[in-house]
C-alpha cells in the first residue's frame, strides 16, 4: 500500500516509517518540520535502501494536502503530526487546538474525498486521566488534565463521527503509554529540541554529560517506591504496532492500546539504565511536577487478540538502545 506518513521525520514517525518500508509498504511524508529535521528521514533512507518522498508541508493547510492526494495514489494515513508537549499546551492552547485538531479534520477529509480508507491516528493514553489501572480500551474517557490531552479526546471523536457517517472509511485510534528507545542501528532516535521534557531522554544527556544531574519529579506517590509509574514501551514495538493496526483494520472504529501492561517506576529506569549501560546517573529528589499522576500502564491485551502484536523489547533493550543513540547523535 502506498501511505502518507504526517509527521514522518519526527521519533515515531521515522521509526514507523523504517518498519513500513521493510513490511514492502511505499511510504510519503508531509512533515513541517517544527520540532524534526529530515535528517531522520535519510537516515531511514540509509537502513532500507528506500525512497521515502518528502513534502514540507504543515498539514493544516487543505491546499497542500489536496495537491499532495491529487499526486499520489494513498491507499491510507498514519497521522504523527501534532504538537505534543503537556506543559507547553497549557500555556499555548489555541495553538494546541487548532494545529492537533484541524491536521485530523484536514487529512480525514482528503481521504474520505480520494478513498484512502484507512486512517490510523496518534492517540495517547492522556485521553484515559485519573482512571482506575490498567486503563482498557473500552474504559469511559475522562476530561484530560491539559489542553494536549484534550485535543487527543477531541480527535478520536472528530474521526468516530466521520467513520460512523462514511461506512468505507475505517479508523485506528492508537493510545500510546510511554515510548522510549530507539532503533537497533543508533543512527534513529529521540533528538528533542531543547532541554527534553520526558524522562528517557533526560537520563541520556545526563549520561553523555549534556545535563548535571536528572530531577525526580517527587518520591511521595502512593507506588511502591514512591516515584511516579509508567508503561514504558520501546518504539520498535510501537512502530510495529501500526504496521499490525494498518493490516488488520476492520471497518468502523478501531480503539488499541499500544503498551506492555507492566509499570516501572523512576528509580527502576534509573536503575535498569545504570546496569545495562555502566554508568551512573547522578539525581535529586525534588517536587512533584503539576499534572502529573502517580501510576498508570496498560491492559494490552485487546491488541495482542485483535492485531496480534505484543510489546516484545525489555527495559533493558530500551535502556540499551537509548543510550546508543544518545552516544552516535548530535554534540
Ligand atoms: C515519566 C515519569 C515523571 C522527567 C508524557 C505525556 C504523554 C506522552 C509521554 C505524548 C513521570 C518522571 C520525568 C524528569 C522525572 N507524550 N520524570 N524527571 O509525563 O508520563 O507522559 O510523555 O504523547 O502524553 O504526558 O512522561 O517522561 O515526562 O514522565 O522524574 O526530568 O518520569 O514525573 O513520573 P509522562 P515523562
Amino acid at each position: 500500500m502506498m501511505i502518507l506518513v504526517s509527521g514522518g521525520a519526527g521519533y515515531i514517525g521515522s521509526h514507523t516509517c523504517l518498519y513500513l518500508l521493510e513490511a514492502g509498504h511505499s511510504v510519503i511524508v508531509a512533515d513541517n518540520l517544527s520540532n524534526s529535521s529530515t535528517e531522520m528521514l535519510e537516515r531511514v533512507k540509509e537502513i532500507t535502501g528506500s525512497d521515502i518522498p518528502f513534502f514540507n508541508v504543515d498539514v493544516t493547510d487543505k491546499d497542500a494536502v489536496e495537491d499532495i492526494f491529487n499526486k499520489n495514489q494513498i491507499d491510507g494515513v498514519i497521522h504523527f503530526a501534532g504538537f505534543k508537549a503537556v506543559g507547553e499546551s497549557v500555556l499555548k492552547p489555541l495553538d494546541y487546538y487548532y494545529n492537533n485538531t484541524v491536521s485530523t479534520m484536514v487529512l480525514a477529509q482528503a481521504c474520505i474525498k480520494h478513498k484512502a480508507e484507512r486512517f490510523v491516528f496518534s492517540s495517547s493514553a492522556t485521553v484515559y486521566g485519573e482512571n482506575k489501572i490498567p486503563f482498557s480500551e473500552d474504559m469511559k474517557l475522562m476530561p484530560a488534565t491539559n489542553p494536549y490531552g484534550q485535543t487527543k479526546v477531541i480527535s478520536e471523536q472528530i474521526l468516530t463521527d466521520a467513520a460512523k457517517a462514511n461506512p468505507d472509511f475505517s479508523v485506528a485510534l492508537l493510545r500510546y503509554f510511554n515510548p522510549v528507545g530507539a532503533h537497533e542501528s543508533g543512527l534513529i532516535g529521540e533528538a528533542p529540541n531543547g532541554i527534553p521534557g520526558n524522562l528517557m531522554p533526560y537520563i541520556t544527556q545526563v549520561a553523555k554529560g549534556r545535563l548535571p544531574k536528572l530531577r525526580v519529579f517527587g518520591n511521595d506517590y502512593n507506588t511502591p517506591d514512591g516515584t511516579g509509574v509508567r508503561d514504558y514501551i520501546h518504539v520498535c514495538d510501537l512502530a510495529l504496532g501500526h504496521i499490525a493496526a494498518l493490516s488488520s483494520i476492520k471497518k468502523g472504529v478501531n480503539v488499541y492500546n499500544l503498551g506492555t501492561g507492566r509499570g516501572t517506576s523512576v528509580m527502576q529506569l534509573i536503575k535498569t539504565f545504570e546496569e545495562v549501560n555502566n554508568v551512573r546517573i547522578p539525581y535529586e529528589i525534588v517536587g512533584r511536577r503539576p499534572g502529573d499522576i502517580a501510576e498508570f500502564y496498560a491492559d494490552a491485551r485487546k491488541a495482542e487478540i485483535e492485531l496480534k502484536w505484543t510489546a516484545k523489547r525489555s527495559l533493558a533493550d530500551m535502556c540499551r538502545d537509548a543510550w546508543r543513540f544518545e552516544k552516535n547523535y548530535g554534540a
